[in-house]
């Protein structure tokens, strides 16, 4: 009888376990669905508000060809462009430059402010355009974009206060983009930050010793440097 009980009880016991296991997979999955479902929701709702064309295409392929030491086009989210902006307090005086601009998400939403300048710089020529054309379409600028077809490390950036980089480029061009940034600081000497969106090199920016890290962006994956 007490055997049987035993029984009873072990066949209780892990039928709990395995229920309370299911429920946590379940769980996991009905969480990732309804944040993908309202990702994919704010993604579509900035493009219809803003009435510009900066998703990532699945029926457009990246040239990648063209930079070897280069990373293809992604969106940045628009809440975290969102998130970006309030915090970093930009002033009449900033110049805002977007190594590799892509097609023209941050560049646009940050020339809705009213700073000095925008510059978005891309590679990618078929980009370019299309960060171009959305300018056109997009009706919040106060500030003016110079937008750059070049190679992000050929570029001069003596002007820029805030850099924004979302894993543009690789270690070889992002070591070449930040001495071009730190000799900048010897010809217009000028307070700096860096932003980095997941960054994939965040030792490279680290190692810098012109460079301290300020933190991260609550809520984005938005990474902050500032000159020393
Ligand atoms: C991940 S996307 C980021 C797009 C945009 N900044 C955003 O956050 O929405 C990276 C972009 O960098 C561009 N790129 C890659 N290498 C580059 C380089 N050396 N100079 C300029 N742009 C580059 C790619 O063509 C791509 O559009």
């Amino acid at each position: 009888m007490e055997k049987h009980n035993w029984l009873i009880i072990k066949i209780v016991k892990v039928t709990f376990e395995l229920t309370a296991s299911l429920f946590k997979i379940l769980y996991r999955h009905v969480k990732y669905s309804a944040y993908s479902l309202i990702y994919t929701y704010k993604e579509h709702y900035g493009e219809r508000k803003f009435g510009i064309d900066t998703c990532e295409s699945y029926l457009y392929k990246d040239d990648l060809s063209l930079h070897k030491d280069g990373h293809p086009y992604y969106a940045t989210p628009y809440y975290v462009i969102e998130c970006m902006i309030a915090y970093l307090k930009l002033n009449s005086g900033d110049v805002f430059v977007d190594f590799g601009c892509g097609k023209g998400r941050v560049a646009l939403l940050v020339s809705a402010r009213q700073i000095e300048k925008v510059i978005a710089i891309e590679l990618n020529p078929e980009l370019a355009a299309i960060a171009r054309k959305n300018s056109t379409l997009f009706k919040l600028s106060k500030t003016p974009i110079t937008f750059i077809n070049a190679d992000a490390a050929t570029c001069e950036v003596n002007e820029g206060t805030v850099f924004y980089m979302f894993n543009p480029f690789k270690e070889t061009t992002l070591h070449t983009v930040l001495d071009n940034i730190k000799k900048s600081l010897s010809i217009n000497p000028r307070a700096v930050r860096i932003l980095c969106f997941k960054p994939l090199f965040s030792h490279v920016l680290d190692k810098q010793d012109w460079l301290t890290f300020e933190g991260e962006i609550g809520l984005t994956d938005v990474s902050v440097w500032r000159s020393k």
